[in-house]
């Protein structure tokens, strides 16, 4: 059977003031269409694995916002978090309930907050790799061609040479520093890791043991008890003495069977206000605007959103970014952006 995991539990701080700890950008409307992130990321994996085999992790604090976003899902379905550890440990725990439930599942590993407009082709390139993944041992990504040295991504190396649709991973590198990102764009066979992953839960539970075997062994442990009654109190013991690791640096970048194939249908991390600047529809002088109403003047390139349907009215700004919230106005250049999460810790003492 084929398994979907919503990885829900980030926090999105370089969306701040609208991602916050409390409400993080997947449960938000960003895109202004009426759903959040997380309720277009789980209709888009509906059409491919039965909604009863879609499980959300997510740190405990988030489950009422959960369960009020996705009604479709029950509780036993969102897996939650005592702590943050990244992406790793979440990822292991529910590799080992779902194979309590099917040995021979292939399981897929979505996050909860990216764009990906053309769903024909995120279903058709995912239903070639869960085919993959039932019959071999390998461990897949999806791979974007890069366009620029973006160090916040998974550079993925495949043989120049290959010409199959899925193709074997020669090196997988986490977050590469700029010089070394530029250097893998110039190669021209480098991926950025998409960050969704399938895999069968026998290949996943086996890189485990052979990567993180101390994780492995704190997680297995509480194998008798998974899906029953007895396993939130496991996880409450013991899912804080996990490491705090992301499964990108501990198992991709060590595994040997790791596979790509290259994705067909455009995505964008949603990562900050210029990307989603990039991919929503513009106004003739190029600003984005979300939910609010807009009287602009001498006005471009401006990324304006606000939580409730306001005017807001500019005169003379250029390229910056524009957020009115209840509590927190910013306006901030979209060039600082990356920026945003030293503000944050700048302001927390004063909001
Ligand atoms: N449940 C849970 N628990 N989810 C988490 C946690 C956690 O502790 N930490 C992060 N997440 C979720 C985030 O909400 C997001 O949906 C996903 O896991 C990935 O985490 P990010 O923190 O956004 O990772 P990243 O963007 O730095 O890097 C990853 O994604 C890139 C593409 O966007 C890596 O996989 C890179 O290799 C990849 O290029
Ligand atoms: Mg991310």
């Amino acid at each position: 059977n084929y398994y979907a995991v919503i990885m829900a539990g980030g926090i999105g701080s370089r969306f701040w003031p609208v991602s916050t700890q409390k409400f993080p950008k997947q449960f938000h409307d960003m895109l202004g269409t009426g759903e959040s992130l997380l309720q277009k990321t789980f209709s888009r994996l509906e059409k491919i694995v039965p909604a009863s085999n879609i499980l959300i992790l997510t740190n405990e604090r988030y489950l009422d916002l959960t369960l009020q976003q996705l009604p479709k899902i029950s509780e036993k379905q969102v897996v939650l978090e005592p702590a943050m550890r990244n992406t790793a440990p979440c990822i292991l725990l529910s590799a080992l309930k779902i194979q309590k439930e099917d040995p021979d599942a292939v399981m897929l590993v979505a996050p909860s907050d990216h764009w990906i407009e053309d769903e024909n082709s995120f279903k058709e390139d995912l239903e070639i790799c869960f085919k993959n993944c039932e019959n071999e041992d390998v461990l897949m990504t999806l791979g974007i061609p890069p366009t620029f040295p973006n160090t916040g991504y998974g550079y993925i190396e495949c043989d120049a040479n290959a010409t199959s649709e899925i193709k074997k991973v020669n090196q997988f590198r986490e977050k590469p520093d700029y010089e070394t990102a530029k250097h893998f764009l110039s190669q021209g066979n480098y991926l950025w890791n998409a960050g969704i992953f399938l895999w069968s839960v026998k290949s996943i539970i086996s890189a485990f043991e052979a990567h993180l075997p101390v994780m492995n062994a704190l997680f297995s442990e509480g194998k008798p008890i998974y899906n029953t009654e007895g396993e939130e109190q496991f996880v409450a013991q013991n899912y804080g003495l996990a490491e705090n690791i992301s499964i990108d640096y501990g198992i991709m970048e060590k595994a040997k069977n790791v596979y790509v194939k290259e994705a067909t249908f455009d995505w964008n991390d949603l990562g900050t206000w210029g990307a989603l600047h990039d991919k929503l529809v513009k106004d003739i002088n190029s600003n984005a605007i979300v939910r609010a109403t807009t009287h602009l003047k001498e006005a471009s390139g401006n990324m304006i959103f606000s939580e409730k349907d306001k005017l807001i009215v500019i005169d003379g700004l250029t390229d910056y970014i524009v957020v009115d919230k209840e509590d927190v106005m910013l306006i901030f250049p979209k060039e600082k952006e990356q920026e945003i999460k030293i503000l944050l810790a700048e302001v927390a003492n004063k909001h």
